[in-house]
């Protein structure tokens, strides 16, 4: 095995998804101080803060008390090298989030026990789903009192459609929580009465309810024992294939704020997860060991520093060693770039870094070179990993400058801001301007910005449209724009879109032309 090999196979690049309130900065700060990298509960929260105050834009969020933005955090784990790609959880979350999911090899999905599976994780996890990558799940607060484990289990089945599988399962809840059992390796994570951790091997031959006796009220016993039984008997089996191509999810049991359950967690978690893999282009797969560099951009944030009017596009490494200071061709304009001033994110800081391998997440300062999706290779006219999904935005505005002499500044705001990725730009006809979002929150920061950054006023005017669909056929859309019932936009690519006000109106549409295609994202139109 060579370096590369060796740097590969220990990485593992996923991201925590959940419903606002899961725990999911919870968990993320349990794990990095598992992995060493802060050594204070509480630091991932000032490290928001400290954010804001460094940024004037972000004033926003912090009225708002939300996290607009996603950011990366790399540690070491028992020799594992770990990035975690954040996803805020907040309802107004845009397209980031689910960008944020392509350059991900895995997913960890919270659940809160009390609340089960609720609306954002439903959404997220169908992306995940989608792209058919692994999710492991995390049902959180088991130090509370809430929904029974079977009755989570089959929550996950009928309303997510994939199968479950607990790797361990609580012993008590709520008050009565005492730790976990692992079914895989026939052992009990325990929690004495002084809370500390113990870890119990079990026998073969023993039964995990007999150690137990005594430890547990009877009823609590009992219904352990029952459970235990029921799930050997009648539920899944564990089935690795099933994991690793997201048909089957294993499931753990814990309470991030004690951090119960969160090593054994991460352990199974390391091992089972996939390390960096190969990656379709349009020249075929590409292997993470091929030794050509390459990689692609699944998000850019700019002015991430006001003071500089910086942007950062993140490049998701997927083949070769990366070098400092490499040169590369962008395969969008056949461009070559040289890799200046790489950086690294950790938990509580940015560095400069010299190398990085597939997996990893590099930082890199944009003059407006990049777009997201786009290519880079150390060769150039070699491959490109194709353009990402656009997901469809939910909410609807028309935007325009105040002051018509400003039209210059808008339109390059409008282009810039669209780079980013959080909102998408259409053009009707007559070339007004409507702004997509996935959340309404994306048009206050598009607001904001427009008049922060470059000094337009906007008018804004939401409309009642809540569902766009794009056309697959250019000359269905054409005989579509002739009646001027049906609103057809086109997107920054020129692809024909149609907006509908409700389900209603999209039902009604598609039972009248059954024979016009519509897909959901612009994936491969
Ligand atoms: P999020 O990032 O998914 O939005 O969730 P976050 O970790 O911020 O957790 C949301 C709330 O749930 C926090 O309480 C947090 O302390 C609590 N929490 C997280 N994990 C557990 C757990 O295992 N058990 C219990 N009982 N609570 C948990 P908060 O009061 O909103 O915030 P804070 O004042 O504690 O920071």
């Amino acid at each position: 095995m060579n370096q590369l090999q060796k740097e590969i196979r220990r990485r593992r690049t996923f991201a925590i998804i959940s419903h606002p309130d899961a725990g999911k900065t919870t968990l993320t700060e349990k794990l990095l101080l598992l992995g060493g990298a802060i050594r204070t509960a509480g630091a991932v929260k000032s490290r928001k803060a400290e954010k804001f105050a460094t940024s004037d834009w972000m004033e926003l969020e912090k009225k708002r008390g939300i996290s607009v933005t996603s950011s990366v955090m790399q540690f070491e784990y028992n020799g594992y090298k770990l990035n975690i790609l954040d996803t805020p959880g907040h309802q107004d979350f845009s397209e980031d989030t689910y960008r944020t999911l392509m350059a991900v090899d895995s997913v960890v999905m919270i659940i809160d026990a009390a609340k089960g599976v609720e609306p954002q994780t439903i959404k997220l996890f169908k992306v995940c789903r989608d792209r058919g990558i692994p999710i492991f799940t995390f049902i959180n607060k088991l130090d509370r009192q809430g929904k029974e484990p079977l009755e989570l289990f089959e929550e996950i089945e009928d309303v997510l459609g994939i199968e479950s599988y607990p790797i361990n399962y609580p012993i008590g809840m709520g008050q009565s929580f005492r730790g976990v059992y692992d079914r895989m390796e026939h052992k009990i994570e325990w929690y004495n009465d002084r809370r500390e951790r113990q870890v119990q091997d079990l026998s073969e031959v023993e039964a995990v309810t007999d150690i137990l006796k005594g430890k547990l009220d009877d009823y609590t016993l009992s219904q352990l024992e029952e459970n235990l039984l029921l799930l050997d008997e009648a539920g899944n089996t564990f089935d690795f294939e099933a994991v690793t191509s997201g048909k089957q999810t294993p499931v753990f049991f814990g309470s991030a704020i004690s951090s119960f359950g969160v090593p054994t967690f991460l352990d199974h978690y390391l091992k089972m997860a996939p390390d960096p893999q190969p990656r379709k282009s349009s020249g075929g797969f590409v292997r993470p060991d091929d030794k050509q560099f390459s990689g692609f951009v699944f998000k850019i944030q700019a002015n991430m520093n006001p003071a500089h009017r910086d942007r950062v596009a993140f490049l998701r490494i997927c083949s070769g060693a990366f070098e400092k200071g490499m040169t590369v061709y962008l395969d969008r304009t056949g461009k070559q770039l040289k890799l200046a001033q790489p950086q690294q994110f950790f938990a509580d800081s940015r560095e400069m870094i010299d190398e990085a391998y597939p997996g990893d997440i590099v930082g890199l300062y944009d003059t407006g070179f990049y777009q997201i999706g786009d290519t880079v290779c150390a060769s150039k006219d070699t491959f490109n990993f194709g353009a990402l999904p656009q997901f469809p935005p939910e909410h609807f505005a028309k935007v325009r400058a105040k002051n018509a002499m400003k039209q210059k500044h808008f339109l390059k705001g409008v282009n810039q801001l669209a780079q980013e990725g959080a909102i998408q730009v259409y053009k009707t006809p007559f070339e007004e301007t409507i702004l997509g979002v996935v959340g309404t929150l994306q048009f206050d920061v598009f607001v904001y910005r427009m008049q922060a950054e470059y000094g337009v006023d906007l008018d804004i005017e939401r409309m009642p449209h809540q569902i766009a669909k794009w056309i697959v056929s250019r000359e269905d859309a054409e005989a579509l724009r002739r009646n001027a019932n049906n609103l057809v936009v086109s997107d920054y690519k020129d692809r024909p879109v149609i907006i509908f006000e409700n389900d209603f109106s999209l039902r009604w549409f598609t039972q009248k032309h059954p024979e016009i295609e519509l897909r959901d994202s612009s994936h491969n139109i």
